[in-house]
């Protein structure tokens, strides 16, 4: 995409600020009377189940009435978590069998998460489902079937980054051409050690309670770790991989898993974009944001500037680091014309050097604003540019999701993160796993063969 140039410093902080203008800023916290909560049940109240539920503990428009879990410790501490006295039930049926219940969240282990969802939709209720969406491409068709049918039940998937108001600015500057046309991105998830296999007596409580080192229950670091960064990608390049490459191995950690412990592909767009991506389990150190943060974060590069970005976790919160190019070549318009890059030296070295940090709503600077609150943005903005403090996301992007759910089931919106978002970020994991296993560039059209139940449809044990 083309943009003007011509642009100084301080302009391209006040761009950065447009970014945003046209983003639906963060919902208002709902504070809703009792009878406008909706009433959900949790199944599955694991490590993510309950990290939800203390999430859940301070979203006023939903009230928790259930919780379900094959586990009686993990039933009790997450009814403790939520507070509600919601009733307990072991047999996730039992629970969609109740009527004061209006939709629940599913956050068991992904080889059920088909099951539980088809089973929740067949009893009426609204359904918000962890990522990775489905684990098998033959349950793709399947769902949509449902979902499509039952037009006064929400689906949504639990991809949080949609719901940040850093990458939704992040979307209106691609799409609006403030960082030229964008060619790349770079994502990494990378950990030391990761996952630990946890002992249990026997083999098959071993398996239950380690699913995501096996891969009769999992789809390993592609679905639990790629699968959030596939889909900003997907996101901000507005269509799913046309083909993935990668090479992954089970190198290094030897207790009985059966997946890679690191993978890396490249993943090709419509366009012409790639995404180049990592997830190892031998260094967490991540070279975004000199340093400060590990782990995980996504680079996005464009012809005219680049974005670094993170969800980050409770203690770290959302960051984004917009870089203009320092010198980019002269755009070549669709007529053929060529456009001068016109912005001056001083700004150009400067832009290089230093980030430019992103604003949300709260920072910007309103036509009709007390002087004090000016002031204060003014303030703000100054402290941002000397890096001194950064813009933050007044909101968890985890409260804005759950919150947005229990929302969009009330008013029968679309959600941010829905059916489609979710079927085609697991079809990337499953094509992923696919090329990974078969060492071989896999086109996304084999999805079509893999639905109809081709031979690689769920993902193969992969030998130590
Ligand atoms: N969105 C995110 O950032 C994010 C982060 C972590 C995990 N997750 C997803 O959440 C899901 C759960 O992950 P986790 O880390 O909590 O796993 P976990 O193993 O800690 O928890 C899974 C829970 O499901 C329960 N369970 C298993 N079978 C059940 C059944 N038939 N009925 C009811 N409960 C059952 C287990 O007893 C356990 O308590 C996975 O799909 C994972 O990918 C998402």
């Amino acid at each position: 995409m083309e943009q003007s140039n011509n642009l100084s410093r301080r302009d391209a902080v006040k761009v950065a600020g447009a970014a945003t203008a046209a983003i639906a800023g963060a919902p208002a916290i709902l504070k809703a009377a009792p009878g406008d909560k909706l009433r959900y049940g949790v199944i599955g109240t694991g490590s993510r189940g309950d990290y939800l539920l203390k999430h859940l503990h301070s979203i006023d428009n939903g009230q928790c009435t259930a919780l379900c879990d094959v586990s009686q410790e993990h039933l009790d501490r997450s009814a403790k978590t939520i507070g509600t006295n919601p009733a307990k039930f072991k047999d996730y049926r039992e629970l969609l069998s109740k009527n004061d219940i209006d939709a629940v969240i599913i956050a068991v282990p992904l080889f059920l998460h088909f099951p539980v969802t088809k089973d929740a939709l067949l009893a009426g209720k609204h359904v918000f489902c962890e990522k990775s969406l489905v684990f098998k491409a033959t349950e793709m068709a399947e769902l949509r079937t449902l979902v499509e049918a039952r037009p006064k039940q929400v689906l949504q998937v639990g991809l949080q980054r949609r719901y940040s108001e850093f990458y939704q600015a992040v979307k209106n500057m691609v799409d609006k051409g403030i960082l030229g046309n964008v060619t790349h991105m770079y994502s990494q998830w990378n950990r030391n050690p990761g996952w630990k296999m946890k002992p249990m007596p026997n083999l098959a409580d071993q398996k239950m309670a380690n699913w995501r080192l096996y891969r009769e229950f999992s789809g390993g670091l592609a679905a639990e770790l790629a699968s959030h960064q596939v889909d900003v990608a997907e996101w901000m390049f507005g269509a799913p991989p046309e083909s993935i490459v990668g090479v992954g191995g089970h190198d290094y950690q030897f207790d009985g898993r059966d997946i890679m412990d690191n993978i890396q592909m490249i993943y090709k767009y419509p366009k012409k974009q790639k995404l180049i991506s990592m997830y190892i389990s031998t260094s967490s150190h991540l070279p975004l944001f000199n340093a400060t943060r590990t782990e995980f974060g996504e680079l996005i590069m464009g012809t005219e500037g680049a974005v670094q970005i993170t969800v980050g976790d409770d203690t770290h919160p959302v960051l984004a680091t917009w870089y203009r190019e320092p010198s980019p070549p002269p755009t070549v318009t669709k007529a053929g014309e060529k456009k001068a890059y016109v912005a001056g030296a001083t700004m150009v070295a400067a832009g290089a050097a230093k980030g430019v940090p992103i604003l949300l709503d709260r920072d910007k600077v309103g036509p009709n604003e007390a002087f004090v609150d000016k002031e204060m943005k003014f303030a703000r903005q100054w402290l941002y540019s000397k890096g001194v403090m950064m813009p933050e996301e007044p909101r968890n992007p985890v409260d804005i999701e759950l919150e947005s759910f229990f929302k969009d089931c009330k008013t029968l919106s679309k959600p941010k993160a829905n059916l489609e978002v979710g079927l085609a970020d697991s079809a990337t994991v499953i094509l992923t796993n696919l090329a990974l296993d078969e060492d071989r560039k896999v086109m996304w059209s084999e999805i079509d063969q893999l639905q109809k139940g081709g031979a690689a449809a769920a993902p193969k044990a992969k030998k130590a």
